[in-house]
């Protein structure tokens, strides 16, 4: 009996790993999170100055999160040209895996200094030349003050779907790599389009 529950609870763990979009990470169950089932959240009684959030998102979107996604991303690629295949990359080396799952692990470590309360928004906006296609840094500020319960879903997600591809990097398996990795763009793409790209009309 005690085989077939732990079975049991291993198939069910196994289908929410695999699921898309994440059974964990839903824009309406991770407002749970931290709390444990039926009772009162805890206060936070962490002082502010307990982190350093000098660092902005923008900042950490050019220095961290996009070096280590395009690294995912470019993992596997083909280079083609009219002669055909030309180059065909893929990780070989302990060395390429090593650097893969470094970077996996940046991303889902950089999610947990996105939700620091108190991260700065940059004092520019990043193209100043196109005011009208993306929220002004204050906008965005307000926006995550606003909407704190979707900020903190993308992230979750963002961290949900990295951690499938750390697992595909330390089992070495490309195709897992690919179609995982892939995957991790839903959240960049969902989280830009409510926080930082102004809807057009
Ligand atoms: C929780 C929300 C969130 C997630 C998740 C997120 N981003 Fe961002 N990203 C932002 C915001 C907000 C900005 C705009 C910041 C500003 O204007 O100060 C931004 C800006 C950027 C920029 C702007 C660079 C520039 O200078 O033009 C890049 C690149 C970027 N993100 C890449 C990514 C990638 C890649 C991912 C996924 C792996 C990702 N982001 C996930 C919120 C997010």
């Amino acid at each position: 009996m005690k085989i077939i529950i732990s079975i049991a609870t291993l198939a069910l763990l196994m289908a929410c790993s695999a699921e898309q979009p994440p059974c964990e990470t839903s824009l309406t169950v991770v407002s749970d999170i931290n709390q444990p089932d039926n009772q009162t959240p805890v206060e936070n009684t962490i002082p502010d100055e307990y982190f350093d959030t000098d660092t902005s998102v923008l900042t950490l979107m050019n220095a961290i999160i996009q070096p280590s996604a395009l690294e995912l991303w470019q993992a596997v690629r083909y280079v083609v040209t009219a002669e055909g295949v030309e180059e065909d990359i893929r990780p070989q080396t302990d060395a390429d895996w090593f650097r893969l799952q470094a970077s996996a692990i940046s991303l889902i470590e950089v999610g947990n200094s996105l939700l620091i309360p108190g991260r700065v928004m940059d004092n520019e906006p990043i193209d100043p030349d196109y005011p009208d296609y993306q929220y002004r840094p204050e906008e965005i500020q307000a926006l995550v003050e606003s909407d704190a319960e979707n900020w903190r879903a993308y992230i979750k997600e963002m961290q949900f779907f990295t951690k499938n591809t750390l697992e595909a990097i330390e089992e070495k398996d490309l195709i897992g790599l690919m179609e995982t990795g892939a995957a991790i763009n839903n959240s960049c793409q969902g989280c830009h389009a409510e926080f930082w790209y102004r809807p057009t009309n």
